[in-house]
């Protein structure tokens, strides 16, 4: 495994709980990538608007999320907070309300159940929102899960209980050792029949030989936690340009600036300001949250926004797992059982074909 954010975590886990021997290569602790930073939202119909097979995906990986969630918090002995509080995606012009008309219509036709409401029902269900508000989205079933806790206690769980080792190495060069895969890291060659690539937007400087690199780019984001009081907010509130994700604990997670400045990590003074500026527009009292944090990481995008899972077609032994951009938190349970499915010789998921590499290139 390269990789020990939340899908090089989460596919480890399974990888060792199906008997597998597991090593995982990273330049840094687990989570230290992308998944410190994320908020952990898992609502496909909020992030999958227009993609009815990123809408599809992410339910699947909704669909088994708490079990998922719940093997590893077994195995692990560890908490992951993890909750279906559902979304209010808000509305505050004629614009957006005939775009949550038409989610609304989407998901009725796919059976998932989406609300409308109008202002007095949504000030009802949430009464701190501001008063540019115009109407709301719920949609019941979204949920979010505390990421850093969750790549941590999948990381736990698959070297504590399941034997899996975790090593600190930045892997510098992938090539052919045979039928396997020879990862040349700074201390050394460590060689695998089976190699899997989770290094998020690290990805695309890990080229095997005879392949073009995997067209996974790195998009900011800067997020940040404010402390606040119990109850302030009871679903995660999303709008065009700010989300808010509140805790049982009352902290908030407000997300995220969405910039393509290259692997430059880190937070900035306008992405600060900026953030602020609009979350406590959407919601006046967090004006007096403390500010606990801000945080960075850098998304790492697909040319379709989707993730590229499969094998390589010029290193057999090498396995893609990367591309997940917005939606790594959500997806990373289906990756993680369609890569233990692939490394176990099983390649009949549909999901495969919709995921191949192949669709991106030479890889
Ligand atoms: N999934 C939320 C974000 O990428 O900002």
């Amino acid at each position: 495994m390269i990789g020990a954010g939340v899908v090089g975590c989460a596919i480890a886990f399974e990888l060792a709980a199906a008997g597998r021997s597991v090593r995982v290569l990273d330049g840094r602790a687990s989570g230290g990538g992308a998944s410190q930073a994320s908020a952990g939202v898992l609502a496909p119909y909020v992030e999958g608007h227009d993609s009815r097979p990123l809408r599809a995906l992410g339910q699947r990986s909704l669909d088994g999320y708490e079990a998922f969630v719940a093997r590893i918090v077994a195995t692990s002995g560890a908490n992951v907070a993890f909750r279906r509080a559902g979304t209010m995606e808000v509305a505050t012009g004629p614009d957006d309300v005939a775009r949550l008309a038409r989610s609304r219509a989407t998901a009725d036709a796919e059976g998932v159940a989406a609300e409308w409401l109008d202002i007095s029902s949504a000030r009802e269900h949430e009464p701190a929102l501001g008063a540019h508000v115009v109407g709301a989205l719920r949609i019941p079933m979204h949920g979010a899960v505390d990421v850093p806790a969750l790549t941590s206690a999948a990381a736990a769980a698959a070297a504590q209980a399941l034997g899996a080792t975790f090593v600190k190495a930045q892997v510098l060069g992938l090539s052919a050792d045979g039928d396997g895969v020879a990862v040349s890291t700074a201390e050394g060659v460590e060689r695998a029949a089976q190699v899997v690539l989770a290094a998020g937007a690290w990805s695309a400087g890990l080229v095997p030989p005879g392949a073009e690199p995997a067209p996974v780019r790195p998009v900011r984001g800067q997020l940040l936690h404010l402390g606040t009081a119990p109850g302030t907010l009871r679903h995660i509130v999303w709008a065009p340009d700010v989300y808010l994700v509140p805790w049982a604990d009352g902290t908030v997670l407000v997300g995220a600036t969405s910039e393509e400045v290259g692997f430059d990590e880190r937070t900035t003074a306008s992405g600060v300001a900026g953030l602020l500026a609009r979350a406590i527009a959407l919601v006046p009292a967090l004006g007096g949250a403390s500010f606990l944090e801000a945080r960075h990481g850098l998304r790492p995008a697909s040319p379709d926004d989707l993730p590229l899972v499969g094998r390589s077609a010029t290193l057999p032994g090498l396995i893609y797992a990367c591309g997940h951009y917005r939606n790594g938190a959500l997806l990373a349970p289906l990756t993680a059982w369609l890569i233990a499915g692939l490394v176990a010789g099983d390649r009949s998921d549909p999901a495969l074909d919709l995921l191949a590499p192949a669709r991106a290139g030479r890889l």
